[in-house]
């Protein structure tokens, strides 16, 4: 079973990307979806005062979990108790806990392939079995009510990502509220992965909460809030789980870095800045659709939200890790291979993320433009 969780190759590139860099050559990141944008500077300030003032012991945040239950009061209109919230590190233990609190060792659990390349490689490190469902261009990466309707036998649990990672596609809330009947009809457990909530280019993100209240919510500090090395996330679980959440999550996980906790409690009171943040992703978003199709790469889902750019690369090869090991050799531009996605079709997309400066983008626009074949 363990065999069977395959390696995340985007770390491979980016540590080939961090090589180049103290051999002196100019790399521009595009592999991991990381802002290159630091937290906002309130966050650093708390931060610092923290430090000076707190002793740093397990420890979990009641003003923080308040504060994410007036989150989900003003983002959605969902009255959420605070003690639903359970505050892990980062998105992926939580993902982790919501995996082992709902569903026994063999339990099949069907996601969308493309997709985070963790979703299939935790699913199967628990023992449990992805179901993966080919999700191509005509439902723009995304599953569907239908399609999860036609599963048989019906899986034990479905991860659904809105927006996505490596698409940035969103499902809309008519087809979320589809979903979650085709799921409660079936008796499927959905777990949904909202860690790119606030970064969309049109329509606000809904949250599966709203039209499932069974539903486990997975999301973080890590994009948004510009804190991916801050490790801080959490769970939002249905009130009979949390009891079997707190087993599990004292018991693998303990407390997240306190430290990050205060300063993500500012963090929630920084929209303004991270919005601006939003409009310079937004602004890269628009450029790269517009310039990338002149380079040839014209099968591309236009991003709703999240902050990448998955491309069709299939005229140009078909080997995606090879491509992007070669484009960042000969470039210095960092990308991530279609197949930590898409173990099958994957081989012939590639993802840039766009979180980083107007400028950089211009760069990374000029270097593909003079290596892609015309
Ligand atoms: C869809 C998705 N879920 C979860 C994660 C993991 O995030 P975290 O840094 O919060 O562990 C990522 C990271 O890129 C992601 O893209």
């Amino acid at each position: 079973m363990q065999n069977q969780v395959q390696p995340f190759r985007a770390i491979e590139i980016s540590g080939l990307a961090r090589r180049l860099a103290t051999e002196g050559r100019s790399v521009l990141h595009m592999e991991f979806g990381q802002p290159s944008m630091g937290p906002p500077r309130k966050v650093l300030d708390v931060a610092r005062a923290a430090i000076d003032n707190d002793r740093m012991g397990y420890w979990e945040s009641p003003a923080l979990k308040e504060r994410l239950a007036a989150l989900y009061a003003d983002r959605y209109g969902v009255a959420i108790d605070p003690s639903r919230f359970l505050l892990t590190c980062g998105a992926s233990p939580a993902l982790v806990l919501a995996l082992s609190i709902c569903f026994p060792a063999g339990a099949r659990i069907a996601m969308a392939r493309p997709g985070y390349v963790a979703y299939r490689n935790t699913v199967r490190a628990l023992n449990m079995v992805p179901v993966e469902l080919p999700c191509g261009a005509e439902s723009r990466f995304q599953l569907t009510a239908e399609a999860l309707d036609a599963i048989e036998p019906a899986p034990d649990g479905v991860i659904i990502a809105s927006p996505a990672n490596p698409t940035g596609t969103i499902i809309g809330g008519d087809e979320l509220r589809a979903i979650a009947a085709v799921c409660r009809r079936r008796g499927i457990r959905i777990l949904s992965d909202e860690i790119y909530h606030a970064l969309s280019y049109g329509e606000p993100c809904r949250s599966m909460t709203e039209y499932d209240p069974d539903a486990v919510i997975i999301s973080s500090f890590s994009k948004y809030y510009c804190m991916p090395g801050w490790r801080l996330g959490w769970l939002l679980v249905p009130p009979d789980l949390i009891e079997r959440a707190w087993s599990y999550l004292g018991c693998l996980f303990l407390t997240p870095p306190t430290l990050s906790q205060h300063a993500a409690l500012a963090a929630l009171d920084c929209a303004e800045e991270l919005d601006a943040n939003v409009a310079v992703y937004a602004g890269n978003r628009a450029r790269l659709l517009e310039a990338l199709p002149q380079m040839g790469l014209r099968r591309i889902a236009p991003p709703d939200g999240a902050f990448y750019i998955y491309a069709d690369i299939g005229h140009l090869t078909d080997d995606s890790m090879g491509f992007c090991r070669k484009l960042l050799l000969d470039t210095g531009v960092a990308t991530g291979p279609g197949i930590d996605h898409d173990p099958v079709d994957g081989h012939r997309f590639f993802r840039l993320s766009f979180a980083i400066s107007a400028e950089e983008v211009e760069q990374a626009l000029q270097r593909l433009g003079g290596w892609l074949p015309r």
